[in-house]
């Protein structure tokens, strides 16, 4: 099954079916699938592109999910969250160009380790996600748990990924692979994700969201990859691709994929 007729199966079930109109133009789908809880809606599933994020508790009533799923501990995830999904569901699809098999994947900001996941399903062989809060570890170990992944491959910082001593705790000379959906929403906190880079010689993807259309008319927005895209430049990243949100939203999300090569 495909993950277009899973939206289907989800309608005819009558669940509340909300497709993203401004996402790239509406090139990549991007589907939200709600359900009705203490008359709350709450996020069960979303397609992103070709992948599907589900919640784990419906996995047995999808037959045939696709290859590409996403378990999520009942969907507590930030995927879910009505301002944050969106960008996670962005910088998800961004990853889709991104080569991350058989290396070891920084997702820094992770979360509840939703990007970790990608990661893993695209053939990373190890994720470390480092996060401020440690709340997020046991969401994050309840994820991989869904997906079947053992302990050993992924690890979960507590730290501050401004804190010059982060590198002590990372395999430095292994991480081929960034992604950082942070943006410049927690202040400088982007800039140093990519100053990272400084010590990591054998990456070669960084994967940056939480951004905004960096078109003339959102030049002066603080929420432009401008600024770490000169950074890249310098760390001698030259090839660039953008995933955007096009227009009638007041967001105008954006995430990129650089690569040195
Ligand atoms: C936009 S969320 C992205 C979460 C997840 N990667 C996703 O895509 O859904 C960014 C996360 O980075 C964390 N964060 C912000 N500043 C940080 C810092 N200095 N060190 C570590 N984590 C930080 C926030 O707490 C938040 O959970």
């Amino acid at each position: 099954m495909r993950s277009e007729h899973v939206q289907e199966h989800f309608q005819q079930a009558g669940y509340h079916v909300l497709e993203y109109p401004f996402f790239d133009n509406n090139a990549i789908p991007y589907v939200q699938v709600w359900h009705a809880k203490d008359r709350s809606f709450k996020m069960c599933c979303s397609v992103v592109g070709d992948w599907l994020f589900l919640d784990d508790r419906l996995a047995t009533t999808v037959h045939g999910v696709p290859e590409k799923t996403v378990l999520l501990s009942k969907f507590r995830s930030l995927l879910g969250e009505v301002m944050l999904g969106p960008y996670a569901a962005l910088t998800a699809h961004a990853m889709q160009g991104v080569d991350c098999s058989g290396k070891t994947v920084i997702d820094l900001g992770c979360g509840d380790g939703v990007l970790s996941l990608v990661a893993l399903k695209k053939g990373a062989t190890h994720v470390i996600g480092v996060a401020s809060e440690n709340k997020y570890s046991s969401l994050m170990r309840g994820h991989m748990l869904a997906n079947n992944y053992s302990a050993e491959k992924y690890q979960f910082i507590q730290g501050n990924i401004c804190d010059e001593h982060i590198t002590d705790e990372l395999p430095v000379h292994d991480i081929g692979v960034v992604v950082a959906n942070l943006g410049p929403h927690y202040g400088t906190v982007d800039v140093a994700a990519v100053r990272l880079l400084d010590h990591l010689p054998s990456c070669n993807f960084f994967v940056g969201g939480g951004y905004s259309l960096s078109n003339p008319q959102y030049r002066k927005s603080p929420f432009s990859a401008m600024h770490v895209k000169h950074m890249l430049r310098e760390q001698g990243f030259t090839f660039f691709s953008d995933v955007r949100e096009d227009s009638g939203d007041q967001f105008h999300r954006l995430s990129f994929v650089a690569r040195r090569f």
